[in-house]
């Protein structure tokens, strides 16, 4: 009976020291090194990832199929042409920042492709039925990764269950800061707890940064189902889950940027970092390599650890607060609140512990690119903390760049676009100008980007209006190879143009609610929570397939594309159709147009698809005054 009870302890002890941070708390621990390297090159995805892509394939051939016949396909049979792929169709989607209003769209966006959501099988049909379980990625930048996050780090949950409040989250009538409202007493338990936690962190050796604070709290909203909200839950604990190791949910990736030391610009050759349950670290030529997640926090130099490792460093909520390091001001702004002295002084407190110099910074001490000579960045590979902010900093707001690296083999990308790019906080397409250009920087390294048209061009010719197709012939693209001087086909670059994905792009727009509330707005009611949700919901399905009830077949359409381009074989005349209804056709109309988007009306009466007049969305005076406070922070320092 007592070996009995040993043996269990010891197996539970094993099991957490296997999936949580190893001294069960905030703090990262000691543990054994592992026997492979720690830090490999990026010229290929990990082993490990290629190993879980097996078990992937074999879930979503089936789920491809399942969809290709839900969307009722003309001249065309789902079983047989999936079955004689001789390489499985990968699905990638994309989730854009934009604070709660990009999580909740996005969660809307999300629950068009869930095949748990209700009424999705009958009447209230989105169209992409069933595609979140047939996709293989799925991306999330900082709103964006609030969405994933959430979704992920609640055993895949499900955006319906959060609705129905069985995954108890996203209670968002409080703002972050005030957690509690008028409960005093939770809101100050809220604090201390944060508080608890920091000093376990900072008491193992470690330098806390203000992100630390944010990412706390940002698991008080989204992970608060976790008996310790997520203290101790790593990213790296994912691989040993039930959900992840079945195969049952897509491949989750974080994207931050890479800030060089003493720079403020965030400019469109930063590096790009990415975060995933096995690794973090970058294919751009400046880093082009890849750390172990779980042993994030390890002394490395040139790769090579001193005999002692670390686990634990990789706190969800930490890297959920490091691609949204735009909002760890928030924080900050906590003697503008109401909250009473007693919490203040306790915040002020943690804030003294934290460091002050880069708010906007999350910090990566040790570095585990330290003095490596693989990637073209001296600026990252001699400094000893590697510094990331939030991902959408360099303007790429959609966190493609995961997705378009040709050894992901991605055929086709959902980029879901909810950002606040025009004065009304739309998006105009911004973020796709930037990955476009952005494959032209050396940093860009061998990604290609189809052709996208001008912010102007995507308001004018109603791209933003419905969902619209980029890069729909691949044979366009040769001629970037041809621009950029990348061979095709050799032994160096065994990637041709089959391999850059179609990107089916969706942009937040109005049906039934005012989607286009400002960044900062912390606080939802659960009504308003729920119109943006249904919104979002209506954007991807072209409002139920009312705008367009081919829309399934469509989508189907530029699943297939890569696969029927690289097998020479010729589209079905839906597919034509389709594709001239969904493609970008190449033209522009480039004529200021970005206060066009300031619809009065919102909903179907236009078909939605144009840029009727006048619109709801003022950021509040509070808000623009925090604002221009945090210029003045910015510019005479923060004491
Ligand atoms: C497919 O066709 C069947 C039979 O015509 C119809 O009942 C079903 O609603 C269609 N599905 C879609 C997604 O259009
Ligand atoms: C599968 O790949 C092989 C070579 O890799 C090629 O010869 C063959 O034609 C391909 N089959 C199909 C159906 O594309
Ligand atoms: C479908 O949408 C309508 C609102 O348009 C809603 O009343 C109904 O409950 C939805 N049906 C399901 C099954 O979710
Ligand atoms: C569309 O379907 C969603 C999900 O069931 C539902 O919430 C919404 O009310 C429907 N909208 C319309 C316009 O029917
Ligand atoms: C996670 O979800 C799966 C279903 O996808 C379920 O079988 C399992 O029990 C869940 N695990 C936990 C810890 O809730
Ligand atoms: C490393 O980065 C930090 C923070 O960005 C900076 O203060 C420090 O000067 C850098 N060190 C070197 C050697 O560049
Ligand atoms: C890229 O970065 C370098 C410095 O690392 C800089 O000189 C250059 O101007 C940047 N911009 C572009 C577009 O390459
Ligand atoms: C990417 O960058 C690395 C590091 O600079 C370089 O070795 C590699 O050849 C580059 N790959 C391509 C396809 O340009
Ligand atoms: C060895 O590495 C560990 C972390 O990986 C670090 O805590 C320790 O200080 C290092 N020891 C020396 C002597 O550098
Ligand atoms: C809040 O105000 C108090 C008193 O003015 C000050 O000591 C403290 O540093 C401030 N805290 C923050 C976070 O600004
Ligand atoms: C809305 O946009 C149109 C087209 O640019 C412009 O003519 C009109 O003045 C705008 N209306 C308002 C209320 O801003
Ligand atoms: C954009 O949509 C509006 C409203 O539906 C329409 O009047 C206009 O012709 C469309 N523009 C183009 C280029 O399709």
């Amino acid at each position: 009976m007592h070996n009995y009870h040993l043996l269990l302890w010891f197996i539970s002890l094993v099991s957490l020291s296997h999936c949580w941070s190893p001294t069960d708390s905030y703090a990262p621990g000691k543990v054994q090194c592992p026997s492979s390297d720690i830090l490999r090159v990026a010229d290929s995805i990990s082993d490990e990832e290629d190993q879980w892509l097996r078990g992937r394939d074999e879930v979503t051939k089936k789920k491809v199929v399942d969809y290709l016949k839900y969307a009722n396909m003309t001249d065309f049979n789902p079983e047989d042409y999936v079955n004689n792929l001789n390489k499985s169709i990968h699905i990638g989607l994309a989730f854009s920042g934009g604070g709660y209003r990009a999580m909740l769209n996005g969660a809307g966006q999300m629950s068009a492709l869930d095949e748990r959501t209700k009424g999705i099988h009958g009447k209230n049909a989105s169209g992409l039925n069933g595609l979140l379980q047939a996709s293989t990625y799925i991306a999330g930048l900082s709103g964006g990764s609030w969405l994933v996050g959430s979704i992920v780090f609640n055993n895949f949950t499900s955006v319906q269950d959060i609705v129905d409040h069985k995954t108890d989250i996203w209670n968002l009538k409080h703002s972050i800061v005030n957690y509690g409202g008028i409960n005093v007493v939770k809101t100050l338990d809220y604090y201390k707890g944060i508080s608890d936690d920091l000093n376990k962190k900072q008491d193992a050796g470690y330098e806390l940064s203000l992100t630390d604070t944010w990412g706390r709290a940002l698991s008080h909203q989204f992970l608060s189902t976790l008996d310790d909200t997520g203290a101790s839950l790593t990213f790296s604990s994912v691989q040993d889950w039930d959900v992840f190791k079945n195969h049952e949910m897509p491949f989750p990736i974080f994207v931050s940027d890479a800030r060089a030391p003493h720079t403020k610009i965030i400019s469109i050759n930063s590096t790009l970092a990415e975060f995933n349950p096995f690794e973090v670290g970058s294919y751009d030529a400046s880093v082009y390599q890849f750390t172990k997640m779980k042993y994030l926090g390890t002394q490395l130099s040139n790769g090579e650890n001193n005999g002692t490792c670390i686990s634990g460093f990789d706190n969800a909520g930490y890297i959920m607060g490091t691609s949204s390091t735009l909002f760890n001001q928030f924080v900050l702004k906590i003697n503008t609140t109401s909250l009473s002295s007693t919490i203040k002084s306790i915040i002020t407190e943690i804030l003294n512990d934290v460091s002050n110099e880069e708010e906007d910074v999350a910090l990566y001490y040790p570095n585990p690119f330290y003095e490596t000579d693989v990637g073209t960045s001296f600026n990252i590979a001699n400094n000893d903390t590697f510094t990331l902010v939030d991902g959408g900093e360099d303007g790429q707001n959609i966190p493609l760049s995961p997705l378009i690296q040709p050894v992901r083999d991605v055929d086709v990308i959902f980029a879901f676009d909810n950002s606040a790019d025009t004065k009304k906080s739309w998006p105009n397409g911004k973020s796709l100008t930037q990955t476009f250009e952005r494959q032209f920087t050396e940093t860009g390294n061998g990604t290609i980007f189809p052709y996208v048209p001008d912010i102007n061009t995507f308001i004018n010719l109603n791209l933003t209006a419905r969902p619209t197709f980029f890069g729909c012939d691949a044979k366009n693209l040769s001629t970037l190879f041809q621009q950029r001087n990348i061979s095709f086909t050799n032994e160096s670059n065994p990637y041709t143009v089959y391999d850059s994905p179609l990107i089916v792009y969706t942009a937040n727009r109005p049906f039934s609610h005012w989607s286009n509330t400002s960044t900062f707005k912390l606080k939802y009611d659960e009504d308003e929570r729920n119109a943006i949700i249904r919104n979002g919901f209506e954007v991807a399905s072209r409002n139920n397939l009312t705008l367009d009830s081919e829309w399934p077949a469509c989508v189907g359409c530029a699943i297939i594309r890569r696969s029927q381009e690289r097998n020479g074989e010729e589209q079905s005349d839906q597919c034509k159709k389709c594709f001239e209804r969904y493609c970008w056709d190449g033209s522009l109309d480039s004529e200021a147009a970005q206060d066009k988007l300031n619809f009065t009306d919102q909903g179907t009466t236009s078909g939605n698809e144009g840029t009727k007049v006048s619109g709801s969305n003022v950021i509040s005076f509070s808000w623009a005054l925090w604002l221009c406070s945090l210029v003045i922070v910015g510019f005479f320092g923060f004491q």
